[in-house]
């Protein structure tokens, strides 16, 4: 019998957290501080989410697309271009945190060696850090480095939900198949958050679906 996934994908969300999520987003947002160590970082209590995901994934794009500005966080063509922890405030309440991608092959090792020591001390020490958005391009689907970093957030029970990027790069066909070796992924990890979001930040498609997700995080 085919077994129904647990991970659905979300294309239809209730009025009242859409409306949620764009208040939220309507409050004031500026860019605090980038961090390079974790002795930096802003005295925690917020409701913090932070976009974590392979170099060149759309994270900082996903960000500007969020918070509709164009260029609040730095994206480049370049992979490799966020080198710190880049915090975001978000109305009084929230944090919306961009961290550098991994997996870069082309990067110097010490850099690689530093962002990685980086990134592990943050996601596994930071007690207002209440999801990942775990950053998936649509054409490739969870790579080697993308599983490393699961295995970590399911280390230190830090839940995340993937987030696919660059959807208005592919057709309905491959979509699907990813989608489904997504699920099949997502069905063994203890921390995954049952629903996978699918997004284009240059289109701007469930860019008010990841606002409301944002919105309902308590
Ligand atoms: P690092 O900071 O290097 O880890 O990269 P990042 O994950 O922050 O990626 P970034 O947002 O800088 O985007 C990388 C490239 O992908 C840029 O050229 C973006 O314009 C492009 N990009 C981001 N999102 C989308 C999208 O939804 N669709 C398309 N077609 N391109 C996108
Ligand atoms: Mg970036």
């Amino acid at each position: 019998m085919h077994k129904i996934s647990k991970f659905r994908v979300t294309d239809v969300i209730d009025k009242d957290s859409l409306r949620n999520g764009k208040d939220l987003f309507s409050k004031q947002i500026f860019f605090v501080k980038g961090v390079v160590d974790v002795s930096g970082l802003p005295k925690d209590g917020r409701v913090e989410v932070c976009f974590a995901g392979r170099s060149n994934v759309g994270k900082s794009s996903l960000i500007n697309a969020l918070t509709g500005r164009r260029s609040l966080a730095r994206t480049s063509n370049t992979p490799g271009r966020t080198q710190e922890i880049n915090f975001f405030s978000l109305g009084e309440t929230n944090y919306l945190v961009d961290l550098p991608g991994y997996g870069y092959a082309k990067a110097p090792i010490n850099k690689v060696d530093r962002w990685q020591a980086l990134l592990r001390s943050y996601l596994s020490s930071r007690a207002s850090l209440r999801r990942v958005f775990l950053l998936i391009d649509i054409r490739h689907g969870i790579k080697p480095p993308d599983e490393e970093l699961i295995t970590l957030l399911n280390k230190v029970a830090v839940t995340f939900q993937v987030v696919m990027t660059k959807c208005d790069k592919v057709g309905s066909k491959s979509v699907k198949q990813v989608l489904d070796n997504t699920r099949k992924h997502l069905e063994l990890q203890p921390t995954a958050y049952p629903e996978i979001l699918v997004t284009s930040s240059i289109k701007k498609v469930g860019v008010d679906f990841l606002r409301a997700k944002i919105a309902d995080i308590e």
